[in-house]
């Protein structure tokens, strides 16, 4: 199959059909290291096809195809990789923007550890690598596995290609027998050059930027591509560990440096907010020259003692914060209005601009988040911008702050055209021509269309396969806007009679473009392999408006199963009553959550529907925490009073973390009250419920060794 004439002696119609054959032989190829294990051809051969095609094209550009086989180089689907689950998550970091926040940041973490302000806390800062971050893993010393983070919980292995980067040791001498040290891959500014360079030689699109460059070289599924590709590591964390590294987090760094890792030379050890601004600001002065792309500075608490008891909240720790550099700006011209519709029926305004580099990436959309912003004015209807409206043709500042969607700041009225008009924020919605309403206090328009809204379903549909929801391999946002508009799935139940409908019969998955006998047998069998799933997953994935992936787990570990909250939330349907309070009574949910909850459940259409996939599926009852040896665990909890041996905070997180459920009020439902000094009427209201009292000493010895 490879063609071996030299490629002067082609023709142009001989180079035509050869271009044509490789684009069907890479892409066959490509689509079966994919959806299967098992490719086609050899990783050699495949790069010596890729690297023919592209030759062809040097020497013919004109015959460049549209699907051509070049474009495909990068980013490899992710499907490609064996997936790795992280014993210790992978977090991501809370941001702080302004020197206050930093100060806060102080405050809140002494408040958390109840220290005053005069006795001492200090904090590591160093530079925040615009990277990717990897884990590696070593076994007695030796180098086993590399996996990026991925959504935190599962990353993707990626350990042959970590082994051609020269900063990752493949041997650790005196290293803790299991060592997980975390840190930043990337790509320095010349490497990036030239690799531009070379991809640009070989007919290959360029990378936008190092990190994405960084990404695309790590993550590709034949690790000589990445070992061509040079790639750098700094370690800055870990995870799981036989034994300490060091009592704190900067001498934790020296140790891993004394390991034989790459650790950043601007790592210091600071003693307060005003010694971690000022280095923050050293290192902003060298940014430039560094030679590696920051955007930021990260602040860790250095005791890690201390560390452990600040502990973390969903997805981020409590001890550490990214100050971020401040956003780029740049200027452009605005050439258009679009409006997207959202899950929730939300209109969005989209700019189109003309495309404009802002800190290194091109943009070309921007959010103008929706009518009072367009119109100059902020959520609270004052005045932005000077009252600025933006107008199509309006010069416009565009601005971008780390992985933020870029902003529409600021226009300059002396450039804006003569003809141009204030724009008319619409009240329909252009997909559906439903009604848009803008309901009093919510600044933004909706489109009333539910799923009727082609946007709407569609939206919804990609929000439930995505990662946090269902997350069926195979089945992600272009399958589902495929087919959607083929009519074969119209609502999340769709998906499980995919394989009755589409797996035999006249119409077959497997005879669609793009798909073959195996991967529609593998995307069947994915998506039976998600009929069994969780309930916060399951409740996450409806997409009902307030209701996050965090309010999702609180809501399942309150409720258990799902039979349990359908019926709580029938009988909160009218915002009154028992139930309702119950609901309201789970810390972290509000009136506003709870009323989108069950205003969702209690619409028609949408329980008709939630019904029907609900009795497609076997959902399993509420992950318990591992709160095995927990004495505490499922019972509800009130802290009332002073504590004196921790702080308020300190002492929910834990209890929380040992599976308890933290109330703020006391009723007939509450197990269980701690009463510190001054404990006023909810210990009093426990006492007449009879509700057992305790106070501190007596909860830390209930908790202790749990
Ligand atoms: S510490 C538990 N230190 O920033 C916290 N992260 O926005 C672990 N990053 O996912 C992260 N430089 O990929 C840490 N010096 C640094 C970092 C750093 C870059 C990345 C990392 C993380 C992301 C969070």
């Amino acid at each position: 199959m490879t063609a071996t004439r030299p490629i002067e002696s082609l023709s142009a119609e001989d180079a035509a059909d050869e271009l044509a054959t490789l684009a069907k032989i890479l892409h066959d190829a490509n689509n079966a290291y994919h959806t299967a294990d098992s490719p086609k051809i050899s990783d050699a051969d495949y790069d010596a096809l890729k690297r023919r095609n592209a030759d062809i094209e040097t020497r013919f550009p004109e015959l460049k195809r549209s699907d051509s086989p070049t474009e495909i180089v990068g980013a490899a689907p992710a499907d490609g990789f064996s997936k790795v689950t992280h014993a210790q998550r992978m977090l991501s970091l809370g941001n702080a923007f302004t020197d206050e926040d930093v100060a806060e940041f102080d405050v809140s973490i002494r408040k958390y550890l109840g220290l005053t302000a005069d006795q001492p806390l200090h904090y590591t800062a160093e530079p925040k690598i615009d990277g990717l971050s990897l884990s590696l893993r070593y076994e007695n010393g030796q180098f086993v596995q590399a996996a990026t983070r991925g959504d935190g919980q599962t990353g993707e292995n990626v350990t042959a290609n970590a082994r051609t980067i020269s900063d990752i040791p493949q041997t650790l001498s005196n290293a803790p027998d299991i060592l997980e040290v975390r840190g930043e891959v990337y790509m320095s500014h010349e490497d990036f050059a030239a690799l531009n360079t070379r991809q640009a030689e070989a007919g290959g699109k360029p990378f936008a930027n190092p990190r994405n460059a960084a990404a695309g070289s790590l993550r590709q599924l034949d690790s000589l591509v990445t070992a061509a590709r040079p790639l750098r590591f700094f370690a800055y964390a870990w995870g799981v560990l036989s034994d300490p590294l060091a009592e704190a987090q900067f001498d934790a760094i020296g140790r891993l440096k004394a390991l034989g890792f790459q650790t950043n030379p601007l790592t210091a050890l600071c003693h307060g907010p005003d010694d971690m601004i000022a280095h923050y600001q050293k290192i902003e002065a060298q940014r430039a020259a560094l030679g590696y792309d920051i955007d930021g500075v990260v602040y860790k608490v250095n005791a890690l003692d201390l560390q452990g008891r600040l502990g973390f909240r969903s997805t981020t720790p409590r001890w550490a914060i990214a100050h971020k550099f401040p956003a780029e700006l740049a200027w452009t011209w605005l050439e258009a209005i679009d409006i997207q519709v959202g899950r929730t029926g939300a209109l969005s305004p989209v700019a189109r601009l003309n495309p404009v580099t802002v800190g290194g990436v091109v943009v070309s959309n921007a959010t103008l988040h929706n009518a009072d912003y367009i119109a100059g004015r902020d959520n609270k209807g004052e005045t932005i911008r000077e009252g600025k409206d933006i107008r199509v043709g309006d010069w416009v500042q565009v601005y971008r702050a780390g992985d933020v969607i870029p902003k529409v700041a600021d226009v300059d009225l002396s450039k804006r055209p003569s003809d141009a008009v204030a724009f008319e924020f619409p009240e329909i919605c252009p997909e559906c021509q439903s009604p848009a309403l803008r309901e009093e206090g919510d600044a933004v328009h909706r489109c009333t269309g539910g799923m009727i809204c082609p946007a709407q379903a569609v939206e919804k549909l990609k929000h439930f396969v995505s990662r946090a929801a269902f997350d069926i391999e195979g089945l992600g946002a272009k399958q589902v806007e495929q087919f959607y508009s083929d009519q074969w799935i119209a609502e999340p139940n769709d998906i499980f009679t995919l394989k009755d409908r589409y797996g035999t019969g006249l119409q077959q998955l497997k005879n669609r473009e793009g798909w073959g006998e195996k991967s529609a047998d593998n995307l069947f069998q994915a998506i039976e392999d998600k009929r069994t799933i969780g309930l916060a997953r399951v409740l996450f994935a409806l997409g009902i408006r307030h209701v996050g992936e965090q309010a999702s787990n609180l809501l399942a570990r309150h409720f258990g199963s799902w039979d349990t909250l359908v019926t709580a939330l029938d009988a909160a349907k009218e915002k009154s009553g028992d139930t309702w309070d119950t609901l309201l009574s789970i810390d972290g949910v509000g009136d506003v959550m709870a009323g989108s909850l069950v205003a969702a459940f209690a619409n028609d259409a949408e329980r008709a529907s939630i019904n029907r996939l609900a009795a497609s599926l076997s959902i399993q009852d509420a992950e318990q925490l591992d709160t095995s040896g927990s004495s505490v665990a499922g019972k509800t909890v009130v802290f009332t009073g002073t504590l004196e041996k921790m702080t308020r905070a300190e002492a929910k997180a834990r209890a929380e973390a040992l599976g308890a459920k933290v109330s703020g009020s006391v009723s007939a439902k509450t197990d269980l009250v701690i009463a510190g000094p001054g404990a006023g009427s909810k210990a009093k209201k426990a006492t007449d419920l009879g509700v057992d009292v305790i106070d501190e000493d007596a909860w830390l010895d209930l908790i202790s060794g749990a």
